[in-house]
């Protein structure tokens, strides 16, 4: 389904992605994990278009993408998920909701649909439909970025660090949901710290550090590797990939 190969990416002068070579099929749950600052967030806005990159190139089901502006790469079935912190927080529920089917241009019923879509997913957000954004809790709003993504119908999602700050039992419920749309056909690739519970989920992974992919190979794979295990799931995690 994507295709990367040799992507670079500079802020100014400063190179922060080395020639990021990657694959996700149809289907597949895949993590890419690295400490902070490695990269991850820069690798998907290149993927989907906000950051720009040059070299190399990224096939999305057979098409080139290098040069398309964010909104084709979104009506072609892309979509991005930020940072929580990042849902219109003084818009409502709703309205965010609404936001994230803006491309389709839905007729009011079809909307209607779509919303009671994500609302079976989040049973919470219908509840708190009229409310600002900015009064949900941390998982509520990570709840709320996913489902303003599948507004879109998104062939492949790819969530930006979903379990951020969140206590374990959210945590526990945002993988369980994330599981939940790949089975029911969402391809996704998926940006975490959380090694572990990201690892437990895939199918495969990539480690990035610093800009490059240093590891690559199944979640439970990874999950075992001695060099994973020190550098991001022991107890002395010091939040940076060891050498
Ligand atoms: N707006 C920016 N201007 C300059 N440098 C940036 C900017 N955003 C990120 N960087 C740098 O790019 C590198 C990769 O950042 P990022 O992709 O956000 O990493 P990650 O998501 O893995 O934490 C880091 O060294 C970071 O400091
Ligand atoms: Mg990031």
């Amino acid at each position: 389904m994507l295709k990367l190969k040799n992507i670079d990416a500079f802020f100014g002068k400063i190179q922060v992605l080395r020639r990021v070579t990657l694959h996700v099929e149809a289907g597949e749950i895949v993590s890419l994990i690295g400490a902070n600052g490695a990269g991850k967030t820069t690798l998907l806005n290149v993927i989907s278009g906000v950051h720009p990159s040059w070299e190399g190139s990224r096939i999305f089901n057979d098409d080139e993408t290098k040069g398309w502006r964010a909104e084709r790469l979104v009506a072609q079935g892309i979509v991005q998920v930020p940072e929580a912190e990042k849902v219109f927080t003084p818009l409502s529920v709703l309205e965010n909701l609404e936001l994230g089917a803006y491309l389709r241009r839905l007729g009011r019923a079809v909307l209607q649909e779509e919303l009671e879509r994500v609302f079976g997913f989040f049973p919470i957000l219908r509840e708190r439909k009229n409310q600002p954004a900015g009064t949900l809790s941390g998982g509520e709003r990570q709840m709320l970025a996913l489902g303003k993504a599948l507004m879109a119908r998104p062939k492949m999602i790819m969530p930006d660090e979903p379990s951020l700050g969140l206590a374990p039992t959210i945590v526990a419920e945002i993988f369980r949901i994330i599981l939940s749309l790949n089975k029911q056909g969402t391809t996704i690739l998926l940006v975490e710290q959380n090694a572990k519970e990201a690892l437990r989920v895939s199918t495969r992974a990539y480690v990035l550090d610093t800009g490059r992919i240093v590891l690559t190979g199944t979640g439970e794979d990874l999950l075992n590797n001695e060099e994973v295990k020190r550098a991001f799931l022991g107890k002395d995690y010091r939040g940076k990939w060891e050498r």
